[in-house]
């Protein structure tokens, strides 16, 4: 099974979704002086969306300095985005971001801290994911 990278603002819904999937989790931190995470085997990212009006700004900051570096995205396997609903078109907008610029797959969406159905489908599909993976991996 591959690994899970994920950023999570002060407000915590992500890091609690993330904590409540009991996976090994890799945190991008809050602080543009804290350290990133370097992931040496596949992995996938969890990111909400944090888009002004028009759609600018979807991914944190520190997400993208996470992903522009060549060797970290080269790991990147596929996306999970988180948002609100009540944001309407930009729903989970960082997922579909990140997806286009870096040629992965959209996995799920989900909102806030998530569901327990959120939990179980992430679960399953993970497992499902990676099972297909590895038939790929180096
Ligand atoms: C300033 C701001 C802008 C946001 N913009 C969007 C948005 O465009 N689309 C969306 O789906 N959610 C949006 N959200 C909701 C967050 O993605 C959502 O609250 C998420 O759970 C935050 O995760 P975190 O607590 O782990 O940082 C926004 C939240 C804030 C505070």
């Amino acid at each position: 099974m591959g690994g899970l990278v994920y950023y999570s603002s002060a407000s915590g819904n992500t890091a609690r979704f993330t904590a409540r999937l009991g996976l090994p989790a890799s945190r991008i931190p809050i602080s543009p002086q804290g350290d990133m995470p370097e992931p040496a085997l596949p992995y996938v990212l969890i990111c909400p969306t944090y888009a002004d009006g028009q759609g600018r700004g979807a991914v944190p900051k520190q997400v993208i300095r996470f992903l522009n570096d060549p060797d970290r995205r080269a790991l990147l396997r596929g996306v999970i985005a988180a948002g609100n609903r009540n944001f309407g078109a930009t729903f989970a907008l960082a997922g579909r971001v990140i997806a286009e610029k870096c040629n992965v797959p959209v996995l799920y969406r989900f909102e806030l801290s998530g569901s327990d159905l959120d939990i179980s489908r992430v679960l399953a599909g993970l497992e499902k994911f990676w099972g297909t993976e590895c038939l790929t991996m180096a």
